[in-house]
């Protein structure tokens, strides 16, 4: 990808890690983010206790996500990113800075508006952090309408986010499979052609 000082030959291994550990986070908090909402809406008391423990974790979680995607723009931003394949044509090239600076928005709003919506919702649960401390609320008033739009503004980013790992995979594997270049196994090292 191209923009603030694309000069490295690949990504760190910081970015790596930190590519893959959100990648994870992110996945398991969308499967997360639409099994509570079933648990929570069920009128078995044992299925809404699990619901209200996997909410802590989805909210744990997102959190975590979020400083980490803060620190890995950061990095981004600092170090710049491997240049794309020569062979890649413009159009493809617009659309993978798209896909990349659009996931850097969605690591970042969707769990900021889900801390927004928290902390301004009338029903006031504390956020634990993975049960070991409570997770300040943003320093906002209650307000129901704030809380409403946060939590719409949630929704739609997520399954935003979950359109543009679509088109993100494939581009991955296409690149991989079919222009047989080294743009995945610059994220994965292991894969790299003639490397084992
Ligand atoms: C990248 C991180 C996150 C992802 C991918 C994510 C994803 C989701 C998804 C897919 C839903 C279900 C939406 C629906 O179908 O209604 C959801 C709901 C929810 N999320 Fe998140 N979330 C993240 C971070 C957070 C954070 C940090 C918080 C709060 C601190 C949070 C709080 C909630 C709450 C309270 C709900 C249920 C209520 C509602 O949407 O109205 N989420 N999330
Ligand atoms: C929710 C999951 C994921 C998120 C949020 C995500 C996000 C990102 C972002 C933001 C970048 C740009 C890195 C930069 O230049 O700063 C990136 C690069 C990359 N991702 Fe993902 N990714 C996810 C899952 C995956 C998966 C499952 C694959 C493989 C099948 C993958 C393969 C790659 C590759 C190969 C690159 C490097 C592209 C290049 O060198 O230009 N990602 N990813």
């Amino acid at each position: 990808m191209t923009g603030a000082g694309s000069v490295r030959s690949s990504y760190s291994r910081t970015a790596i890690a930190l590519h893959w550990l959100i990648a994870v986070l992110i996945i398991g908090n969308f499967a997360g983010g639409l099994l509570m909402g079933d648990l929570l809406g069920s009128a078995d008391p044992a299925d809404k206790r699990l619901g209200f423990t996997i909410v802590q974790l989805h909210k744990s979680s997102g959190l975590t996500i979020l400083v980490l995607s803060l620190f890995r723009l950061g990095l981004r931003l600092a170090a710049g990113a491997p240049a794309l394949p020569a062979h890649m044509t413009s159009t493809e090239r617009a659309l993978a800075k798209l896909t990349h600076w659009g996931f850097y928005a969605i690591m970042i709003l969707v769990p900021l508006s889900g801390w927004v919506m928290v902390s301004t919702s009338p029903l006031g649960f504390p956020t634990l952090w993975f049960g070991l401390f409570e997770w300040p609320h943003l320093p906002l008033a209650m307000n129901k309408e704030l809380s409403g739009s946060a939590s719409e503004v949630h929704e739609i980013m997520a399954f935003a986010g979950a359109g543009l790992f679509v088109l993100h995979v494939a581009g991955a594997l296409k690149h991989h499979f079919m222009d047989r270049d080294d743009v995945l196994s610059r994220m994965i090292p292991f894969l790299r052609r003639g490397s084992i």
